[in-house]
């Protein structure tokens, strides 16, 4: 299908014993990105990898110091370390990006965590919010980061040091903040598109074959196991369906938000209301933050490019909250459901 981009993630992409014969599956002129939880860069591993070039990025997750340890259980913040450092001297070609989960638990360790990331010399550190999952439910009390102000209070303080430091990284906090952004990438939402950049030449694969549209949406809806990729997804009712979702209806209209947010992400809709197709309650939560904390952090001309793109006489969105299930549960008590958040917001 000429495909040349490829990540490798799981579940844990190197303990697939045939990992190396995947990766030159994917051809020796491809761009393959390997996210992997960082414990298998073994001389074994490094020296088969230095003869697939193709692998340009390694993704490594460390979820705080101490927090890491305890979070991802089995996993040392320190030997992950130690793991990125040997990479960049290994492969000082490649890139390597660190993503980190925030949590309440791991905030007074990100500091710490951001001078080890920046003596070590990476090309990007991602952060991101936590995916609400079957585990991630069961261990609620030690997975917990649902209150918006300190959130973006941490975001403001973590972009702060990042800009006064001659931004030794990239910085990406998802959904929030990309430090590499410039004015001329800020462009409005088409209100007749498809809400999801996923939409766009992305296709994921799960390793039992089963097609997915994003790793947030887990929901299989096709499988290439006994079918070509083009079958899979010319025959897949559900996928047609999801694409003829529309930015404008998803039920947002009159939103100040909706030409940044797009009505946002449609697992998160899933998830709170349990519905793929209406709003996002967490892009609402999270938005006028974005407005108010993040914005003014901004340089000149890439603030006056995202204010543009705010509808000044727009309505804020209606579901709000200190937290998700508080914005959730005083919505629903209002009257909403999540499909009828049309009505509410407008
Ligand atoms: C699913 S893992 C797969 C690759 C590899 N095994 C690893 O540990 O990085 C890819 C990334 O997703 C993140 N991740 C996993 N579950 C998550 C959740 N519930 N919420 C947010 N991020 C999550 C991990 O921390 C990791 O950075
Ligand atoms: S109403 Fe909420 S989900 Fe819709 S565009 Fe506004 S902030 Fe985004």
């Amino acid at each position: 299908m000429g495909v040349k981009n490829f990540i490798l993630t799981g579940g844990e992409p190197f303990l697939y014993r045939r990992w190396s014969e995947l990766v030159d599956a994917c051809g020796s002129d491809a761009r393959v990105v390997i996210s992997t939880n960082g414990k298998h860069f073994s001389e074994a591993n490094l020296a088969v990898l230095s003869e697939l070039p193709q692998v340009k990025e390694f993704r490594t997750s460390i979820d705080g110091l101490a927090t890491n340890d305890i979070i991802r259980e089995g996993s040392s913040y320190t030997e992950s370390l130690e793991s990125i450092r040997r990479l960049g001297l290994v492969f000082p070609d490649r890139k390597v990006m660190v993503q980190t989960v925030i949590y309440q638990q791991n905030l007074p360790e990100i500091p710490l965590l951001y001078q080890a990331l920046k003596d070590i010399g990476i090309y990007c550190w991602r952060l991101s919010q936590l995916w609400k999952t079957i585990r991630t439910e069961r261990n609620r009390n030690i997975l917990d980061f649902s209150d918006y102000e300190k959130m973006f209070g941490f975001f403001a303080e973590v972009i702060r040091m990042h800009q006064c430091d001659s931004k030794p990284f990239l910085l990406r906090i998802d959904n929030v903040y990309y430090s590499w952004i410039e004015k001329e990438d800020y462009s409005p939402m088409d209100l007749c598109g498809h809400p999801c950049s996923y939409n766009f030449n992305f296709l994921c694969v799960n390793a039992n074959g089963d097609l997915i549209f994003c790793p947030a949406l887990n929901v299989p809806f096709a499988s290439i196991k006994n079918q070509s990729v083009k079958d899979a997804i010319e025959g897949s009712a559900w996928l047609k369906d999801f694409k003829d979702i529309t930015v404008q209806s998803v039920g947002c209209h009159g939103c100040r938000y909706i030409k940044i947010c797009g009505g946002g992400c449609r697992a998160d809709a899933l998830r709170w209301f349990g519905t793929i197709t209406k709003i996002d309650p967490n892009s609402c939560c999270m938005m006028p933050r974005i407005e108010a904390k993040i914005l003014p952090l901004l340089g000149d001309e890439e603030r006056k490019a995202f204010e543009a793109l705010i509808d000044q006489n727009g309505l804020f969105p209606a579901i709000a909250g200190s937290n998700i299930e508080q914005a959730v549960s005083s919505f629903n008590k209002k009257g909403g459901s999540g499909d009828d958040a049309q009505e509410q917001t407008a």
